[in-house]
């Protein structure tokens, strides 16, 4: 048995799966665990499973000298210095591939919601505000038939791209490398450079990860570039884009409106933005269903498992570099 330190409260199908193997010490609150406590309880421990909320850091890792798997509640690990544990020899997971469909279907809800006022339209409701049919009170746009850019076309950003054909939209991508051509076919997708998909899309939707490359992509210079009648959405990271030029876009009506889940320096939100009518802010649950929390778990908890006992992670982020 060895000893397990997990950083979030988890469904009990999830817990006893490790429990099961190793002695497990858990943070039962649901709040993040505090810096200094986690800094003290990883230090005799030789398995972390952490959340996003965590900052696994070479700070942390100093304080870890026995640790041997690190296994991410989540498919982007920007939070882990992937580089760091590497040296250190320590396998890092994450869980790609089952959080897919719950963030693709809620980065619909946010281009529905954003493009047809649904957030407004109930606040109007709940305020007793709702008097008459009037034709031309709420308008928003149209998303059937309009243009989505998908930048990057990933797992989720394909799932995305299968959405939009349902809504009968044209899909523009951007991708570090355009994808096979039966493959563009199958999806229905064009690859377009980056500056021509800001400028061509109703929607641009952000599906990159977090890093060096692409903090700030999203900048003023790109709202600039895009439709003033566009909205964008990003249900990635939030430091991809940059949120005060984002705030002033939006003031400005330099684009249409915009649906963000995530935030840059989460969970505080740039002043200013919570003023902006045409803002839908949802606090990061791209991932939060039930179905889907749950596989995350399992799959954290599977990654765990391997890497304790010696194992190649099914979801190892930097094995190559390790051995
Ligand atoms: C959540 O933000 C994830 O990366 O899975």
């Amino acid at each position: 048995m060895m000893k397990i330190l997990v950083t979030g409260r988890l469904p009990e199908e999830v817990m006893a799966v490790i429990k099961k193997e190793h002695h497990v010490e858990a943070h039962g609150e649901d709040r993040p665990m505090e810096r200094q406590r986690l800094l003290d309880l990883v230090g005799d421990k030789e398995g972390l499973l952490c959340m996003i909320t965590d900052r696994v850091d070479k700070e942390v890792l100093d304080s870890a000298p026995y640790l041997k798997m690190i296994a991410n509640l989540a498919v982007g690990y920007d939070n882990i210095d992937v580089a760091a544990a590497t040296l250190r020899g320590i396998p890092v997971s994450n869980t790609p591939g089952v959080l897919t469909d719950a963030t693709a279907d809620l980065t619909f809800a946010l281009i529905l919601a954003t493009a047809r006022r649904v957030v407004e339209g109930d606040k109007r409701t709940r305020a007793g505000r709702f008097r008459f049919w009037v034709p031309l009170q709420f308008l928003g746009r149209e998303v059937s038939g309009k243009t989505l850019g998908i930048v990057g076309l990933g797992r989720i950003g394909r799932a995305v791209a299968r959405r939009a054909r349902g809504f009968e939209m044209g899909v523009l991508y951007n991708n570090r490398h355009p994808i096979e051509v039966s493959l563009e076919k199958e999806l229905g997708v064009e690859y377009a450079d980056f500056n021509t998909l800001l400028a061509q899309s109703d929607f641009v939707s952000i599906h990159v990860p977090l890093t060096e490359e692409t903090r700030h992509l999203v900048d003023g210079e790109a709202f600039k570039r895009m439709k003033t009648t566009a909205y964008l959405i990003n249900t990635s990271r939030g430091p991809i884009v940059d949120e005060r030029a984002l705030e002033k876009a939006l003031r400005e009506g330099k684009i249409a409106g915009a649906g963000l889940d995530v935030y840059e320096n989460e969970p505080s939100v740039t002043p200013g933005l919570m003023e902006q009518e045409n803002a839908v802010l949802l606090p990061h649950m791209g991932s939060a269903t039930i179905e889907t929390r749950t596989r995350m778990g399992l799959k954290a908890a599977e990654n765990l498992l391997a890497g304790l006992s010696g194992k190649r992670p099914p979801d190892c982020v930097n094995w190559e570099d390790i051995s």
